[in-house]
């Protein structure tokens, strides 16, 4: 059963009534199911017990101090993309030889950070990239650890924004030249190659993109060890996809069925077991996607000429995700409401047009002072929120039983001056 549910009519997050916190925290409000964030990364864990493995939780889904310290404490590594995310994760107690770092633009200084640290591997997306990590690793007298990125151009058919395993993406170094990248880099002083990194996407719910990709690596790998380069891991990157409940009707068919993290490793295993070295996984948006919601209270009904519009103190510098993406997020009342459904646009206070929740939305007759959540934000939510129109960023709170715990207090404009 899903952590957030309905009881006596009610909106809850585990045994916690959501609405007793809006009036302890106010809103907009993260709420999170402490539970529901362990439960998903045990299964997660549970699903590659067969082999040496590490889940390395990608950050960039969320990067809440108190997450990352129980990612820790669950023995998760992390998957970092920048100096910011790999201070936090050390400070979160995710040990250094837990952490790979991908990102197209490192800076000198984060690959220095990077090398002091002693992370387990730099995922390396560039030929120049790697000239300039060997640099700096000859300067400081050490050797860099590399896990070269490769771009398998696997198309997963996602949204273009959030698919990077195309040749037109500019992630990693395209599978035809990175053999090369590889023997070059094998012969540099300041370089030890531990890994292979690749990465597809993100929200995949087709598992056979994993194995197709999986096939890629164990080709690749098995050419690296005839050519006498030995890697210790084999990272196949995050991606696995969540149920975005109540989806757009077109789109529900490919989306009943989301694939566990079991059927996802059973896949990948199948076919790279036999090569026998560590799997490194990254998953974020599996691990935190469903775990929470975003707590609106309504401001406004308004009706112009053709459309209905309910005006909500969330707004696109809190989740970006549906004007960015597109993406659909399931609105529902704290208070379940009774009555017809009409069709709704749900906007946020900010001046612009893209500033949406929700298009054309059915839903019940809410008026002002009402609370809606904006189901499934977990992922990418808070993580890409800003100080637009300058909005101090929400509170975040998680739950654990029937008590709840801040683990984010909310932004004072006053800070800013
Ligand atoms: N590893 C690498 C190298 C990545 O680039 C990503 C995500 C992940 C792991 C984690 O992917 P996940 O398991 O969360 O799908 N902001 C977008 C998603 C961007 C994903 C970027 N890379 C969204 O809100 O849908």
């Amino acid at each position: 059963m899903s952590k957030l549910h309905y009881q006596n009519e009610k909106l809850f997050c585990e045994e916690t009534e959501i609405k007793n916190l809006t009036e302890k925290y106010g809103t907009p409000l993260y709420v999170y199911s402490k539970n529901m964030i362990k439960n998903k990364f045990k299964t997660t864990d549970e699903a590659f017990s067969s082999v040496d493995h590490t889940i390395c939780f990608a950050m960039k889904a969320n990067s809440n101090m108190e997450i990352l310290k129980l990612m820790a404490s669950m023995g998760a590594g992390g998957d970092v993309v920048s100096g910011g995310e790999l201070y936090l994760a050390l400070k979160a107690g995710i040990p250094a030889n837990k952490i790979v770092y991908a990102s197209v633009g490192k800076t000198d200084e984060e690959i220095k950070f990077g090398i002091e640290s002693g992370i387990l591997a730099f995922n390396v997306e560039s030929e120049p990239e790697l000239e300039v990590v060997n640099q700096i690793a000859l300067q400081m007298g050490k050797k860099a650890p590399v896990a070269i990125r490769i771009n398998p151009n696997i198309d997963v058919h996602g949204h273009p924004y959030i698919s990077t395993g195309k040749s037109i993406n500019k992630f990693g170094i395209d599978i035809d030249f990175a053999f090369d990248v590889f023997l070059k880099a094998h012969k540099m002083e300041g370089i030890n190659i531990v890994g292979v990194h690749c990465h597809i996407g993100s929200q995949i719910l087709d598992t056979e993109y994993f194995a197709a990709s999986a096939k890629k690596l164990f080709d690749f790998v098995t050419r690296l060890t005839e050519a006498g380069i030995e890697v210790e891991h084999i990272d196949i990157g995050g991606g696995l996809g969540v149920h975005y409940p109540d989806v757009i009707p077109d789109y529900a068919e490919e989306q009943k069925g989301v694939p566990p993290p079991s059927e996802l490793s059973k896949k990948v295993l199948e076919i790279l077991k036999p090569l026998n070295k560590e799997i490194i996984f990254e998953p974020g948006r599996s691990i935190i996607g469903e775990a929470a919601a975003l707590i609106t209270k309504v401001l406004y009904v308004k009706r112009s000429r053709d459309t209905k519009f309910i005006v909500v103190d969330a707004g696109m510098n809190d989740l970006i995700r549906p004007c960015l993406y597109e993406a659909y997020h399931q609105i529902v009342p704290l208070n379940k409401i009774e009555g017809e459904l009409e069709k709704a646009d749900v906007v946020g206070p900010i001046c612009e047009t893209g500033d949406f929740l929700a298009k054309g939305r059915m839903l019940p007759d809410v008026k002002r002072g009402d609370y809606l959540a904006v189901m499934t934000t977990g992922a990418y939510g808070y993580s890409l929120a800003c100080n637009y129109n300058s909005r101090p960023r929400a509170a975040e709170v998680w739950i654990n039983g029937e008590n709840d715990e801040l683990i984010r207090e909310r932004e004072k404009v006053e800070d800013w001056v």
